[in-house]
């Protein structure tokens, strides 16, 4: 069969590269695809971007069916399109996107079904916004309703912070529409886990568990980015809070969006805060796959992951038992000189060695120029390492990381630090 997987970063470059893998896939099309989609002759990059073309193409060409990597098309509606013209396609419609494309949704929605999740309102007035942050107090937490491509979230430690964040939003209009709604919520200690699960409308299936390191710099230091490195599993996740986040919350998402009347299909990746006494909350649910962990979860995947997909768009994942690579994989983020403010491109990449089966490096922000591979985003590679423990796996990644060259590289150096200690 042929395969489409939509989009152009990091996570697409893995889940088409996994795709690539199945002896029942003749080929794998990615669009627009980026310079590492390009350069693997098990690929096929083709440039598109609109939904509309992009249907006419996989009707052209016969395509089976069509994965979605980000949220945007989403959002849009692609999959709403391709199913009206009767095109397989894997992923949330647009109404059931809501769950990311706006915070709102997603707030009002766990409140209604009770998924643990921190207390919140929402404003468009921002007089009433400032008045609510002066009866709360700081820390507290301001996000633009609509998707602001991880923008839209200030985790303010001072009311200045949170004065001055709700001035940017609504006032400054700094989103557009995306942000002249805002969700103000209470702030939530404790650590970050990623629980993505894949849902065919009515079965859930869990992928590995995950964890990503959002800030820029190592110690959890310096500004958020869209993600410079993640592990898999997080040790975090026990088996007992596996089947608790099940329970309390995956469960009861799916279940309340069909009572809504809008049956979840896709990706559902719930962004957890887990306290100190191990109780899971909701952070934010995003209706794809996450970057960079999609990259460190392919590398673990053993089980046919076309054929996977061929069950989540027919509604029998009740079928289907994942079988994971036991190693931990741990995935370090190359970023660009300038990120996540002003990435610069046009740095000349050199050194990616070829893959082996304990060390595998995944193009984002790469494009090819003449002949030259070049840094053309702010996340520009992804090298994912293998090993027995996360310090195996660490140190097979680095030293792949360090055979990589361009001008101005910035990544981590203590990705899995949390898997460690
Ligand atoms: P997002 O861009 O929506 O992924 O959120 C960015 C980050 O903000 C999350 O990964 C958390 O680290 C942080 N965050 C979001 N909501 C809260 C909250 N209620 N309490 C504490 N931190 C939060
Ligand atoms: N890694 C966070 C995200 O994909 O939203």
């Amino acid at each position: 069969m042929k395969i489409l997987v939509v989009g152009s970063g990091g996570r697409e470059h893995a889940l088409a590269w996994k795709l690539a893998q199945s002896e029942r896939v003749q080929t794998v099309f990615v669009a627009p695809g980026n310079g590492g989609t390009e350069l693997d002759a098990r690929l096929v990059t083709v440039d598109l971007h609109e939904p509309q073309a992009l249907a006419d193409f996989v009707a052209a060409e016969n395509i089976a069916l069509t994965l979605v990597g980000p949220e945007v098309p989403l959002a849009a509606g692609i999959v709403n399109l391709f199913r009206s013209r009767g095109l397989k396609i894997f992923g949330p419609t647009r109404e059931a996107a809501q769950l990311e494309s706006s915070k709102d949704f997603a707030k009002s929605f766990m409140q209604r079904h009770g998924i643990p999740t921190a207390k919140y309102e929402t404003f468009s007035d921002a007089a009433a916004a400032h008045a609510y942050i002066d009866a709360n107090g700081a820390p507290i937490v301001i996000k633009a309703d609509g998707l602001a491509a991880g923008k839209g979230v200030v985790v303010a430690m001072t009311l200045a912070e949170a004065h001055s964040a709700v001035d940017h939003m609504l006032a400054d209009n700094a989103f557009g529409d995306a942000g002249a709604r805002i969700v103000i919520e209470e702030f939530l200690a404790g650590e970050e886990a990623s629980f993505i699960v894949m849902c065919d409308g009515k079965n859930v299936l869990a992928l590995a568990t995950s964890q990503d390191h959002k800030r820029l710099k190592d110690h959890d230091q310096g500004p958020n980015t869209g993600g410079m490195g993640a592990y898999s599993p997080a040790a975090i996740v026990t088996p007992s809070m596996h089947a608790r986040v099940m329970r309390e919350i995956i469960n009861p998402t799916i279940q309340g969006m069909a009572r809504d009347g809008i049956p979840f299909t896709g990706f559902l990746y719930a962004g957890l805060m887990i306290d100190a006494e191990g109780n899971p909350r909701t952070l934010e649910f995003n209706c794809r796959m996450g970057d960079p962990e999609t990259q460190p979860i392919m590398a673990r995947l053993k089980s046919d992951f076309a054929t996977v997909l061929e069950h989540a768009c027919n509604g029998t994942l009740d079928t289907v038992e994942l079988e994971w690579d036991r190693r931990t994989a741990v995935g370090v983020v190359m970023a660009a000189a300038g990120y996540p403010d002003s990435p610069r491109k046009g740095d000349v990449i050199d050194g990616i060695p070829p893959e082996v089966p304990e060390c595998v490096t995944f193009h984002a922000g790469t494009r090819v120029v003449g002949g030259t591979l070049q840094a053309s985003g702010g996340r520009v590679l992804c090298v994912v390492g293998l090993g027995d423990s996360v310090k195996m796996a660490q140190k097979r990644a680095y030293e792949t990381v360090e055979k990589i060259h361009f001008n101005g590289a910035q990544y981590r150096r203590d990705i899995g630090w949390r898997g460690i200690k």
